[in-house]
Order: C-alpha cells, then sequence, then structure tokens
C-alpha cells in the first residue's frame, strides 16, 4: 500500500474554502518560510479511502476475537462512551472549583467505595495511570511505611515468583528494593519450601500476582500469608487478574496489605500499545496515612480533595489521574450491579471450556481448573513436527483471530497464553478452539503451511525486534525529491461539494 506522501499530486486538494476577505497578517520576512510545507497533497475521496484502508487493516477486539492472555481484551460497551461523553464530564476542567465540580469527585469517590469494597481494604487511591505505576505506588508505601518505623535499612528485599508478570520486577527495581526470585512448584503454585528460606527480618514484602499468570489460584496462600506475616513483612497483592475473582474472594480478607487494579483490563476501558489506563492501588488502614495526595474524600453530603496529609508520599500523576478511565470502569461495574461476580464467572467458565476443548490437541502443563486464562505448551509440535508455538500464531491470523500471548510465562516451553474474557459468546469461543485444532492437524500434516503463515494478511512475517526498537514513523524527505520544489505558484484543484 503506498504512503499518503506517495499519492500526493501537486496542487491537489481535499476541498476547497472561500477566501476571507481579511487582510493577511505581515510575517516578519526572517521567520516566513522559503518553501511551501511539503504536506499530501491529496482529495478528500483518496484520502478518506487512505486511511479507511489502513483502519481496515488494523485488528482490533471490535473486528475479531483477541484472546490475549494476561491482557484482558473484552469488549468495551458503547454506553460507556456515551456515559463518558456526557458534557459535565468531557468539558469539565482539572482545575475546576470543588463546588462546580461535585459529580466528578462523587464519582470518584464511589469508584473508591467500590473497589475498596471488592478487595476488602478500606483506603484507594486513583492516581496512577497504569498497573504498574500502581506497583510502584504501593512499594513506595511500602518503603514509606517501614522507614517511618525505622526499619527501613534492614528491610531491603521483596519476593517475587518467577511467573511475576516482567512490571513486578522492574517496579521492585525502581522502588529500590533487591528482588529475591521465589520458585514454582509443579503444581503451579509457589514453592512454600523455596519461599521458607528467602523470607526474614531482611523482607519487606512479597508481590504476588493471584490468579498467577498461569492462570491459577494459589492453593498455599494462607500458609504464604502465615510465613509473610511472622516475618512482618508486608503483602503485596498485583490484582491484575482480579477479572477472576471479583465478588468471589477478597485480598484484604487473605492477608493483603496492598492491591492494585488494572481498571483498563477488569472494568473494560479501550487499551492497548501502553495505555490509556488506570491503576489504582487499596490498603490497610496502617498504610493509608502515605497515600498519594490528593485524596478525594466526603464531608457529609459534599466532596472534596484533601492535601493535608503529612506523611504523603506525594503525587504519582496529574490532578487526580484518568477520569475518563474512572467513568468507564464506574459504568462498567454498576452495569452489573450486585452481580458483579457473574462477570468473574462467566470469565471463569469461558477460560475453562476452551481449556477443556484445547487441552488435547495441545498440552497442558497444569492438569487443573484455571481462572480466567490458561497457558497451554506447544511443545509437543516442536518435537513432533518441527512447528513453534510462533508458527501457531501466525497461522491463527489466517483464520481471522488475533493470536494469543506467546513465550509468557517464561516458566513454560513454547507458551500459549489464553485469555477469552466473559464478553464473547460460545460460538466465538468454538470457532476459535475449532481453528487451534486444525492448525494442530495441519502441523502433522502441512507443516510448511504453518511456518510461512501467515498467507492471507496484507503484511507476513516482521522482524519484530527491529521493528520495536528502530520504528520507522516519519516520511524520509530527503530521500525524496519534492514535486513542488521549483516554489511556482500552482494551480488548485479541489473537488466541489465535499
Ligand atoms: C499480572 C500483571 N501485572 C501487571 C501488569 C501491568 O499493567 P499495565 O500494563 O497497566 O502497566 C499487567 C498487564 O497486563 C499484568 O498482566
Amino acid at each position: 500500500m503506498k504512503l499518503v506522501y506517495e499519492k500526493s499530486e501537486p496542487g491537489r486538494r481535499a476541498s476547497s474554502l472561500p477566501r476571507p476577505a481579511l487582510p493577511a497578517s505581515e510575517v516578519p520576512e526572517e521567520l516566513r518560510r522559503m518553501s511551501p510545507p511539503r504536506l499530501p497533497e491529496i482529495s478528500e475521496p483518496e484520502l478518506v479511502r487512505h486511511f479507511t484502508a489502513l483502519a481496515d487493516r488494523t485488528f482490533g477486539v471490535d473486528t475479531g476475537f483477541y484472546p490475549l492472555g494476561s491482557c484482558t481484551m473484552k469488549h468495551n460497551p458503547r454506553v460507556n462512551e456515551r456515559v463518558v461523553n456526557l458534557p459535565g464530564f468531557r468539558d469539565l476542567h482539572p482545575l475546576q472549583e470543588e463546588d462546580a465540580s461535585q459529580g466528578a469527585l462523587e464519582l470518584m469517590w464511589r469508584l473508591q467505595e467500590i473497589l475498596g469494597e471488592i478487595v476488602a481494604l478500606p483506603a484507594v487511591s486513583l492516581q496512577p495511570a497504569a498497573g504498574s505505576q500502581g506497583e510502584l505506588t504501593g512499594l513506595l508505601l511500602m518503603r514509606a511505611y517501614f522507614a517511618d518505623r525505622g526499619e527501613g535499612d534492614r528491610r531491603r528485599e521483596v519476593v517475587i515468583p518467577d511467573t511475576a508478570h516482567g512490571t513486578n520486577p522492574a517496579s521492585v527495581t525502581m522502588a529500590g528494593y533487591e528482588l529475591v526470585g521465589v520458585k514454582t512448584d509443579p503444581r503451579g503454585n509457589v514453592d512454600l519450601d523455596d519461599l521458607r528460606g528467602k523470607v526474614g527480618s531482611q523482607t519487606a514484602g512479597l508481590m504476588l500476582t493471584n490468579p498467577s499468570t498461569l492462570g491459577l489460584f494459589d492453593e498455599g496462600i494462607e500458609e504464604i500469608t502465615r510465613i509473610f506475616h511472622q516475618a512482618g513483612a508486608l503483602m503485596y497483592y498485583d490484582g491484575a487478574n482480579l477479572n477472576a475473582i471479583c465478588g468471589i474472594s477478597r485480598p484484604g480478607d487473605f492477608g493483603f496489605d496492598i492491591v492494585h487494579f488494572n481498571l483498563h483490563k477488569t472494568f473494560s476501558q479501550p487499551h492497548g500499545g501502553g495505555g490509556p489506563g488506570g491503576g489504582p492501588i487499596a490498603v490497610r488502614e496502617r498504610l493509608e496515612p502515605y497515600l498519594p495526595v490528593p485524596a478525594v474524600v466526603r464531608d457529609g453530603g459534599t466532596f472534596r480533595l484533601d492535601y493535608e496529609r503529612p506523611k504523603t508520599i506525594g503525587k504519582v500523576r496529574g490532578f487526580c489521574g484518568p477520569f475518563g478511565v474512572f467513568v468507564r470502569s464506574y459504568a462498567y461495574i454498576r452495569s452489573f450491579g450486585p452481580a458483579l461476580r457473574e462477570m468473574s464467572e462467566v470469565a471463569v467458565l469461558n477460560a475453562n471450556y476452551l481449556l477443556a476443548r484445547l487441552k488435547d490437541g495441545y498440552e497442558a502443563p497444569f492438569d487443573r481448573l484455571c481462572m480466567h486464562e490458561f497457558v497451554l505448551s506447544g511443545r509437543r509440535l516442536k518435537r513432533e513436527h518441527g512447528v513453534t508455538t510462533l508458527d501457531v500464531a501466525k497461522r491463527l491470523m489466517d483464520y481471522g483471530f488475533h493470536p494469543p500471548t506467546i513465550y509468557f510465562p517464561l516458566i513454560v516451553p513454547e507458551a500459549l497464553m489464553i485469555e477469552p474474557t466473559e464478553t464473547e459468546a460460545k460460538e466465538t469461543l468454538d470457532a476459535f478452539a475449532e481453528a487451534m485444532l486444525e492448525i494442530a492437524r495441519e502441523a502433522a500434516e502441512q507443516p510448511e503451511l504453518l511456518r510461512e503463515a501467515p498467507h492471507v494478511r496484507p503484511v507476513k512475517r516482521l522482524d519484530e525486534v527491529r521493528a520495536a526498537k528502530r520504528p520507522v514513523v516519519r516520511y524520509r524527505f530527503e530521500q525524496h525529491d519534492d514535486p513542488h520544489g521549483t516554489g511556482e505558484p500552482r494551480q488548485l484543484e479541489a473537488q466541489k461539494g465535499a
């Protein structure tokens, strides 16, 4: 497909507007440009077709099933967009006085209350803008808490299982802690023997994702809590996978002190490519004094921002955080009402249904009921047919599905991590399962078909590392002639009625 610059024809315009009968402003000569900017010159129909063709090439959750494990690409109800576009929310300036923004403050306060209830922890800050920022904020609270108790120099370590999402070790390091890894046992739980040897008076805390990135609820959770509480350490719950447990079990009830939410994963929000997102944190009473400011508080019937928190770690995000995300998440939660657990029950049911359909075609490394996602291994296809998980993922694109997350978590060889979410119908799950099983058959009968996939997508196999490290995101004018480089006045051409 040609770039819009390559479609450009000198003098062509998308529309023509009458010239205003106003005097042209005088631009000082030294500031005047010597030649016209090299903008694409194109008619409106061609312009519309160009961007529509680009949009058609894009795959999103609105175009098809997107079972990207750990990323929770669920349908974003359109009613949320209506709500977030209500003028009172959309046009509100973040510096608006409190008495003129009571509705927005009330929404944030109510969202805090609901989130606190979901995880059984009393104090919530909505400020962090992503799960990873929630992690960092939680760890900074941990540091502030121990520093206040005079234990900051002694408690230098944070324990993390080897299945953790990459942001966990990164946050630990950014917060200035030392990382202590703990192994996973053959059932997919934290290896308790390994753990016992690693926790002591030097430990500041644990960072646990539950359900884990294997899609498993840790069966030793009570014992884990005992080990950390005995050592006087804090327990951090990476709640990015809360989609599996809302209304069913609550981290605060089983001993955790800090939880972060991924609003954009659990409570719907268009996201991807790093944003937009929301990563609120909820904490136990003893950590509340350190939470970021401002806090959104209620005084009788009114709501206000409270900056009077002498022990606060400060601000972690501009104003009160990503407000549009709050509105969508609040709308999503309220659409379930008291039946929020149905969201998690269906997410878990959908994942188990797919697991049951796929575990014979692929290998299931942990033979247990899964939570909202599960991990398969393509090890057998590789061993028997020389076909890799990457080949399976690329072939899925020919069948019209976004591939699942692959090669993560790292402890499962040739991993495929699948998360269907609660918003998908059984027919979609069946179509996906049939495609996956067909691909497993193709691997045995026509392995070349997989190795050369995708066959019907506009781009084939990319050098993904190079694309990520050295993306070409601008037109290199210096490598192309300027078609109107003469500086001569041009005849402008625009279709009428545009
Ligand atoms: C388990 C887990 N923890 C943390 C994160 C980080 O969240 P974010 O991408 O919003 O920074 C994710 C993201 O998907 C995750 O799955």
